[in-house]
């Protein structure tokens, strides 16, 4: 679906790369220790930017299973409050297990574009990779506008474009180069599509001028990750070929095919194993703004 600042949520094909209400959230939920493990460096350098305070009240947008949540409660302390709020019941309700214990969390099952929530509620938004999903991204920001005090912050972590990222280039590329090898002709998806919409400065500023934000910035930061976090060369394998565009392409393909790919991911990681995982460079932008 295109939204009205013209960024596509949807793969080449029919079927949604990034449907988070269903099977793909069930595969990243699946993966979800890796993730996190991979996404250390970025939540540092997000809760660096948004220098969360005790007594904070706090939204986390497409808090998946809830990490950066809990990271957040612990820093606001019982004297503020944290709501994570994801539209995907599966991550969710994972978030909701590891966070029983935890008395400031609140977690909302709703999409962050029309959930009604109570005006001015937050003094700070923060999100880690939940921001670039909306089927119209000027309305979700607006809509997490009104959500927001006067003078409340935004703090977001975003991909810059596909092309900058090994981490999410670099295997992609692999597994297509073998499927071609193979004889299959296959579309990659777009390179500032999906988890990229957000990747260039002048998109980040028209929408979020648009949905009526201001001091907008975008710090670069090029991080260097292990890819499934530190770990074997098998653990990057498993999350290459579990989540992402690569799956889709590979679920269109004979199992020979999968086979030949696994193969050839596992001699490229073996190369960027640097004893403690598989390193893989990416470019993030802090997006940060005033409401
Ligand atoms: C890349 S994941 C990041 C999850 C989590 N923040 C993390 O770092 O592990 C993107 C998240 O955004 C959520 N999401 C996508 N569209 C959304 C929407 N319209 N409203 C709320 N959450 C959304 C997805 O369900 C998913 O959990």
């Amino acid at each position: 679906m295109a939204d009205d600042a013209g960024f596509s949520n949807s793969s080449t094909g029919s079927a949604p790369i990034w449907d988070w209400a269903g099977e793909n959230a069930r595969r990243w939920a699946s993966q979800a220790d890796r993730l996190d493990a991979q996404l250390a460096p970025v939540s540092e350098i997000l809760f660096r930017s948004a220098a969360l305070y005790s007594g904070a009240t706090v939204l986390d947008i497409g808090c998946g299973r809830g990490a950066t949540t809990r990271e957040a409660a612990g820093i606001v302390g019982l004297a503020g409050t944290v709501v994570g709020l994801d539209i995907s019941d599966a991550l969710l309700s994972e978030a909701r297990t590891a966070a029983t214990d935890i008395a400031n969390i609140e977690f909302v099952l709703a999409d962050a574009q029309t959930y009604s929530f109570e005006p001015q509620q937050f003094e700070i938004a923060i999100s880690r990779f939940g921001v670039m999903f909306f089927a119209d991204s000027v309305a979700a920001f607006k809509n997490l506008h009104g959500a927001m005090r006067s003078g409340g912050r935004l703090f977001a972590a975003v991909w810059q474009p596909r092309d900058r990222s090994e981490l999410m280039d670099a295997p992609l590329q692999l597994g297509a180069r073998i499927i071609a090898e193979h004889g299959h002709v296959v579309e990659l998806p777009a390179a500032n599509g999906g988890p990229f919409s957000l990747g260039e400065f002048e998109t980040i500023e028209r929408v979020l001028g648009a949905a009526g934000w201001s001091n907008i910035t975008a710090t670069p930061h090029e991080l260097s990750f292990y890819n499934g976090g530190p770990g074997t060369v098998d653990d990057a394998v498993v999350l290459a070929l579990t989540i992402g565009p690569l799956r889709l392409l590979l679920n269109e393909l004979p199992a020979e095919v999968e086979a030949a790919v696994r193969a050839a991911l596992v001699e490229d990681f073996t190369k960027r194993h640097d004893g403690t995982g598989v390193v893989l460079r990416g470019s993030i932008f802090i997006v940060s703004a005033t409401a």
